[in-house]
């Protein structure tokens, strides 16, 4: 019996796919099909697949062309499945052809014609091409745009700034660029805002009142209600409103939170975050605004938003009269957290998360991470984790907007109670009379 294997994602199923499975079955007797995982399709980079593996399974058996299926999730598993099942033939589709020739020291590689004019990509981005606007004058928005070509379904097709300068040469794929806010409004179904925090409420507002999606920078606003405000207006016109920190999209990071949540380090007793560069990264955003929101997410995302007092104290630079490192305390009713932020003052960026069992600690920079380590009583219990950071998290964060605006729903990482807490701390900083200065 000649046996054949075969691996695809299969989101969407469409013809291509068919064709491609009726000749593989072709070659042998017996077929095979490697149905890949969402996370490791992940690290190839086709994020924004459609349907969930479940789904994408049983599509491919409702073919009937497959004589089993299996799952394919780790890199080098070809190797594997062709000794285990002892596979006489690998097979793929041309747009693989030569990829697989170290497959030859198993079996025999073939690839086979791809069916022209159609791919998963294509019927996603004819789905749903959503086109999204950048605001603001930051270099950030460069990143942005440069994740967003991971992402399908989605299109960054204008630019609203008063600084074309620090766009340099990102901006290859953006045809309409303006400085009137409204004339990008309606040029686009999205924007994603990164201008300064002072002016995201009216561009928020004015986005959502033309029944515009919106992705905005950490804080929204710097007025607990008026993120409620913008908020009702989102959900009476059926829009999505979205706190955008990226962090809150790391795997590792999201990951850990769920490790902690689960009580592998125990009880909570302490968070403490701290975020400092000495050069405010896009030179855009002055003070606490620059890492606040960012050093706040774990604070907030553990130990909740109820908490009894906070304190903060900021040194002042006396040239620029704006914070440059500020300190805050919280005290909740079991526990206690600190945020160090600095622009303009460098420290060590670290997050730990101190247990009655254990604690969490997360290396510099934190905020990207892709590596960190419980660490218990006996270091020979302590435990390694490490999740690929694929795009800062921009990417991932990108994907669950649009898939917010394609559901309808909030999809996102960041909870409203959340929003209104960042604003509320960073407005709090605001007012002279509450913060101790050094
Ligand atoms: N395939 C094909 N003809 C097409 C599309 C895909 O023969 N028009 C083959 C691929 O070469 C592969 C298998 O079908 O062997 C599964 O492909 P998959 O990557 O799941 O589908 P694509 O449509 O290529 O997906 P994408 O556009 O996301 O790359």
């Amino acid at each position: 019996m000649i046996k054949v294997i075969t691996y695809g994602t299969y989101d969407l199923l469409h013809h291509g796919h068919i064709k491609l499975l009726e000749r593989a079955k072709a070659l042998g007797d017996y077929l095979i099909v490697g149905v890949t995982a969402d996370d490791f399709d992940k690290t190839r980079g086709k994020i924004n697949v459609q349907q969930s593996l479940i789904e994408r399974i049983e599509a491919v058996k409702a073919t009937g062309l497959a004589d089993e299926i299996i799952i394919e999730e780790y890199e080098g598993q070809k190797i594997d499945d062709i000794k285990k099942y002892d596979v006489d033939i690998f097979t793929v589709g041309s747009d693989w052809t030569g990829q697989f020739d170290y497959l030859n020291e198993y079996c025999e590689v073939v690839y086979l014609e791809r069916t022209k004019g159609i791919s998963s990509s294509e019927l996603r981005e004819e789905k749903r091409a959503i086109h999204l606007g950048l605001v603001g004058n930051s270099a950030f928005l460069n990143k942005v745009n440069d994740e967003s070509e991971y992402v399908n379904g989605l299109q960054i097709t204008s630019l609203c700034t008063d600084n074309l300068e620090v766009m340099n040469d990102h901006l290859k794929n953006i045809d309409f660029i303006t400085n009137d806010y409204s004339k990008l409004l309606a040029n686009v179904d999205a924007v994603y805002i990164r201008s300064l925090p002072n002016e995201h409420y009216d561009q928020i507002k004015q986005a959502l009142n033309m029944g515009k999606h919106v992705l905005c920078e950490s804080p929204l606003t710097l007025d607990e209600q008026q993120n409620k405000e913008l908020f009702e207006i989102a959900k009476s016109k059926n829009l999505i409103l979205m706190e955008a920190i990226k962090t809150a999209y790391a795997t590792a990071y999201r990951r850990l939170l769920l490790l902690v949540k689960s009580g592998k380090i125990g009880d909570v007793i302490s968070v403490d975050a701290t975020c400092t560069s000495l050069q405010s990264r896009n030179n855009d955003w002055p003070g606490i605004y620059e890492w606040g929101p960012t050093a706040l997410l774990p604070v907030l995302q553990i130990l909740g938003t109820d908490c009894r007092e906070f304190k903060i104290i900021s040194h002042i630079n006396r040239e620029t009269n704006r914070d440059s490192f500020t300190k805050i305390d919280f005290l909740y009713d079991h526990s206690v957290a600190s945020i160090k932020v600095g622009d303009g003052v460098k420290s060590e960026g670290e997050l730990i998360v101190s247990g009655t069992k254990a604690y969490v600690y997360v290396p510099a920079p934190w905020w990207k991470t892709d590596y960190f380590e419980i660490r218990y009583e006996n270091q020979n219990d302590n435990k390694r984790y490490f999740y690929q950071l694929d795009g800062e998290g921009i990417r991932h964060e990108l994907v669950s907007f649009i898939k917010s605006i394609e559901n309808n729903r909030y999809l996102g990482n960041i909870d409203k109670q959340i929003s209104y807490n960042i604003s509320m701390i960073i407005s709090t900083h605001e007012n002279e009379s509450l913060i101790k200065k050094i």
